[in-house]
């Protein structure tokens, strides 16, 4: 065929055959990257998704501080054998107030998608201090000085004010009573009516069982709020999607 007997001459000539390449990519990165600027967005808004309380947002920093993401993933993919495992595939919208996001690759430990609410927090708590104790054949490291760490709300705000910066929909309000909530979030006998109202459905709990506020509080209340925040008896994807 005439057309491919031309190929000889691409194959000859390195500057030819790059000049082309070039324009492959090119032509291949304009149809995929081109789009992404005049969509208003790629992520199917999803009921129920909120941003982090300011308790679970510093327990998602100490996640990433002693690298749980090394070890676990938080995607569930769309297939059978995960979805009966972890339950419903994850969602795009679910990750949307993760910066970074923490969907992983490596599975040392089981996908932690939706753990929240699977344990108790006393079992985190049990977990986290010696994982054996627990589950014997385990490989997980102990934790157990997360519950030595006492931690207050000095700078939560400005965590928040920096996660707003890059996206996340914290509003002045959320901001200004982020201190205040850090500290409500771990005391069921205060009044959290505000906390819920800004951030429903977080869990209000002493997580660790300890007088003081802890890094493994914040830990817990992390875990325990991963992969619930949408209600999939109710939920129906969008088809035009
Ligand atoms: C060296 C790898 C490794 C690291 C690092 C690690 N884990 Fe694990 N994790 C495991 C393994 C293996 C299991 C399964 C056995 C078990 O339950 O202990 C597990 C289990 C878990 C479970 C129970 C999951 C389930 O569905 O049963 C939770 C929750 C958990 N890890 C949280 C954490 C957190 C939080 C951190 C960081 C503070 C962390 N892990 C760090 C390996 C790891």
């Amino acid at each position: 065929m005439p057309i491919l007997d031309k190929h000889a001459l691409l194959e000859r000539s390195p500057t030819l055959l790059l000049t082309c390449s070039l324009l492959v990519v090119t032509v291949g990165g304009l149809v995929e990257i081109a789009p992404l600027f005049w969509l208003e967005n790629t992520i199917e808004d999803v009921e129920g998704v909120r941003p982090y309380s300011p308790l679970e947002l510093t327990g998602r920093d100490i996640y990433i501080r002693e690298g749980c993401y090394t070890c676990h993933s938080q995607m569930i993919r769309p297939m059978r054998d995960e979805v009966e495992r972890y339950g419903h595939y994850s969602l795009a919208a679910e990750s949307k107030y993760d910066h970074p996001f923490q969907w992983g690759s490596k599975r040392t430990g089981p996908d932690l998608a939706r753990v929240g609410g699977r344990y108790s927090d006393a079992w985190h708590v049990d977990h986290l201090m010696d994982p054996q104790s627990v589950v014997p054949e385990s490989i997980m490291p102990k934790y157990a000085f997360l519950a030595e760490t006492v931690i207050d709300a000095d700078y939560v705000d400005e965590l928040m004010a920096t996660h707003r910066l890059v996206g996340v929909p914290y509003t002045d309000a959320h901001i200004a009573s982020a201190r205040a909530d850090f500290t409500v979030q771990v005391d069921p006998d205060e009044d959290f009516d505000g906390l819920l109202a800004r951030y429903p459905g977080a869990a209000v709990a002493n997580f660790d069982g300890l007088p003081e506020l802890t890094e493994m509080d914040a830990l817990i209340a992390y875990l325990q709020v991963l992969g619930t925040m949408v209600d999939f008896s109710t939920f129906t994807p969008d088809p035009s999607r």
